[in-house]
C-alpha cells in the first residue's frame, strides 16, 4: 500500500481569509489542496471560479480541482493553466474521452468523479487516459455532511479494475472522511483522503492530519 496523501478541501477554509487557511494546512502537511468549484447546476451550490485557482497554485501546494459543473468541456481549459488533478463528473461529460485527452494532453493529471449512485464499469473506457479516480462519499454540493460508508465497497471494485488495468492510478475518497472513517477506505484502497470539516474544524490540524495519514486499514 502506497503512502497515504491527504487533500484538505477549501470548502470548509474560512472563505474571507483563505490565505491563512491554505498557509496553516500546507505548515500542517496537507500533500494536495482540493478546491470544489461549483457552479449552482450542477449541484445547487456556487463556489470558485479561475480567478481563485489562479491564485491558490501559487502557494506551493498542488491544486486538486474537483469540477461540479454542468458543462465541463467549456470550464475545463480554464482552469487547466492552474491545477495538478483536474476532476470531472462521468455524469457531466458529454464526451469524457476526449475531455480526459485534453486535460492529459495540457500535462495535467486527468481526473474522474463517480457519485454515489455512478457504477465503476461508467470508467471501465477511458482508464487508461486516468490518472485518479475520485470516489464521492457523500452526494456533492456542500461540505460536513455525513459519510456515506458503503461506499467502501465500490473504492474496493474501483481497486481491482485499476490493478487489472495495470497502471498507477489514484484513488481518492471525497466527503464526510474522518479519522474514525478513514482506515476503512484505506483498507479498501483509497490512497488520498479528502478531507474538509474534519480538518478544518480541527483545533490541531497538524495531528488531525497525521491521523488521517497514518489511518491503518480497520476491517470492517
Ligand atoms: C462535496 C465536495 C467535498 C466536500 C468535502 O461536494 O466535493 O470535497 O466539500 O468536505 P467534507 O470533508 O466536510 O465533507
Ligand atoms: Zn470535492
Amino acid at each position: 500500500m502506497g503512502k497515504i496523501r491527504v487533500s484538505p478541501s477549501l470548502i470548509s477554509a474560512d472563505p474571507a481569509n483563505l490565505e491563512a487557511d491554505v498557509f496553516s494546512v500546507k505548515e500542517a502537511g496537507a500533500d494536495l489542496l482540493h478546491l470544489d468549484v461549483m457552479d449552482g447546476h450542477f449541484v445547487p451550490n456556487l463556489t470558485y471560479g479561475p480567478l481563485t485557482a489562479e491564485r491558490l497554485c501559487h502557494y506551493g501546494i498542488p491544486l486538486d480541482i474537483h469540477l461540479m459543473v454542468d458543462n465541463p468541456d467549456s470550464v475545463v481549459p480554464l482552469f487547466l493553466p492552474h491545477a495538478s488533478y483536474l476532476t470531472v463528473h462521468v455524469e457531466a461529460a458529454t464526451h469524457l474521452h476526449r475531455l480526459l485527452q485534453l486535460i492529459k494532453d495540457h500535462g495535467v493529471k486527468a481526473g474522474v468523479a463517480l457519485n454515489p449512485a455512478t457504477p465503476p464499469d461508467t470508467i471501465s473506457y477511458v482508464l487508461d487516459l486516468v490518472d485518479l479516480v475520485l470516489v464521492m462519499t457523500v452526494n456533492p454540493g456542500w461540505g460536513g455532511q455525513k459519510c456515506l460508508t458503503g461506499m467502501a465497497e465500490k473504492v474496493k471494485a474501483v481497486k481491482s479494475m485499476v490493478e487489472s488495468s495495470g497502471r498507477s492510478i489514484d484513488i481518492a475518497v471525497d466527503g464526510g472522511i474522518t479519522s474514525m472513517n478513514a482506515g476503512l477506505f484505506v483498507s479498501s484502497g483509497a490512497d488520498i483522503l479528502v478531507s474538509g470539516s474534519h480538518v478544518f474544524k480541527a483545533s490541531d490540524r497538524r495531528s488531525t492530519i497525521l491521523a488521517l495519514k497514518e489511518s491503518t486499514p480497520k476491517h470492517p
